[in-house]
């Protein structure tokens, strides 16, 4: 019976062989990036509790309140499949026991899961890598995570990302500037969309971030958290602008940004490309001083921010001037008739024991169409065995992006051979 073909859940993309390359070099990139800068990895599950993404991220938040893939498992727990890593992370620094009077600095990277409308830039399934650096509370750990995020961009030679920076303030100067919107809207209720009437009630500093155009007019003459701030919070947001000025990072402050998890103290920002609709933030974060406490942890400060790679990797294919990925091998093994196979898999062995790539032509076919094969898989070198070169006891060495050079060598030479020839190659590019 044809059941017809089982699709992928919607939201969710399978990353294909020719994709993986890509992935791979960013995540190399993102391993020299952090090390530079002294973060060591962290690995969390990515199912938690519900409860630990309730007190974290918020309830009035749309990520907890429809947005979270949460099921009763069968010892009747209420889970979630991780949503982000911060409260992952924090509930995992507090377990261990690891954030109590000391300093962290921490990345992760991995599937993040939210039931989103999916489009291009937003998935159901999207990866994150992220850090986080937990224990400092001054403006100097700010700009490190900032400048840690520019060298990225930099090291992956991405240009066109345009740093955005805001403060929420602590408690007291957000309370201020609550009650100060709230008053604004409330003279302008009749104008205000749909969702931001609901947010007006649970969550008014999210009418900030409304993407309805007359409300975005109307927000114009909204009041401004910097003339709410108190001293303490101006200084630190002032000197962190400092430091970004002193290592000539470009930042553009804008008065609207908020974010979409209710943990954020302090400074917020985000990396966002112009021009790219409304998916446009590539990597957003902030200072969130508060949530070790909310966790139950001792009053820890922290900061950090998260990149969605799916976006980043987007942005690198649509560079022109991109460095293509080398998916290609060094070696492929033409192998003519079964005593050849029998011969050369174990000589592919050797080969790959000394470190080369190799693949082995499988299924058999002439020996035009093998090299076809070589041709089209990028390899260096094509390794050619069959009956007549059994019988010589060696094998021919066609290297493929020559004009037709081919050698007859020894059997037992042929991994010093390559050895030499692919060091050469290395050394000499
Ligand atoms: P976030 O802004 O929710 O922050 O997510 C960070 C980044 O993840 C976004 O800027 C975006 O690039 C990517 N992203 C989010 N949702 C999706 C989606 N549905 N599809 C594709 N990409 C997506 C956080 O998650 C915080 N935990 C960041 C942080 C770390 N703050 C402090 N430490």
């Amino acid at each position: 019976m044809n059941r017809g073909i089982i699709q992928s859940v919607r939201g969710m993309n399978d990353i294909l062989p020719a994709t993986c390359q890509t992935w791979i070099n960013v995540e190399q990139t993102i391993r020299e990036v952090v090390s530079l800068y002294g973060y060591d990895e962290i690995r969390t599950p990515v199912l938690e509790k519900t409860d630990l993404f309730r007190r974290s991220i918020g309830e009035q938040t749309d990520i907890v309140e429809k947005e979270m893939y949460t099921f009763v498992d069968r010892n009747h727990d209420s889970l979630t499949l991780r949503p982000e890593g911060t409260a992952s992370c924090i509930r995992a620094g507090i377990a261990h026991g690891l954030l109590h009077n000391s300093t962290q600095r921490w990345w992760y990277s991995g599937p993040m899961f939210r039931h989103e409308r999916p489009q291009k830039g937003r998935y159901r399934q999207f990866h994150q890598f992220g850090i986080e650096a937990i224990g400092w509370s001054g403006p100097d750990i700010d700009s490190e995570i900032i400048s840690l995020g520019n060298r990225l961009w930099k090291m992956l030679g991405l240009t066109d990302l345009r740093l955005e920076i805001n403060t929420l303030g602590s408690r007291e100067s957000r309370r201020k500037y609550i009650d100060e919107l709230t008053r604004f809207l409330a003279t302008h209720i009749s104008e205000l969309d749909e969702a931001s009437v609901i947010r007006f009630n649970q969550n008014p500093l999210r009418i900030l971030d409304s993407k309805d155009r007359n409300t975005k007019a109307l927000l114009v003459n909204a009041p401004v958290i910097r003339d709410y701030l108190t001293h303490e919070d101006k200084t630190h947001f002032d000197s962190l602008c400092r430091h970004l000025d002193s290592l000539r990072i470009d930042y553009h402050i804008n008065n609207r940004l908020v974010r979409g998890l209710d943990y954020y103290t302090g400074a917020v920002f985000e990396w966002i490309t112009p021009g790219q609709g409304s998916q446009n933030a590539v990597c957003g974060g902030g200072r969130y001083d508060n949530l070790v406490q909310q966790l139950g942890g001792s009053p820890t400060p922290a900061a950090g921010f998260a990149c969605g790679l799916e976006r980043l990797i987007s942005l690198l294919e649509g560079q022109e001037d991109r460095r293509q990925p080398d998916l290609a091998i060094d070696v492929w093994m033409v192998l003519l008739g079964e005593s050849a196979a029998l011969a050369g898999h174990p000589l592919a062995e050797e080969l790959r024991e000394a470190g080369i790539q190799v693949t082995c032509n499988c299924g058999g076919g002439s020996i035009g169409k093998q090299l076809r094969r070589a041709d089209q898989s990028g390899a260096r070198y094509a390794v050619i065995v069959g009956d007549q070169e059994l019988e010589s006891n060696r094998a021919i060495i066609k290297e493929l992006r020559a004009d037709d050079e081919q050698s007859g060598i020894p059997l037992e030479n042929v991994v010093d051979f390559l050895t030499k020839q692919l060091n050469n190659k290395t050394t000499s590019l």
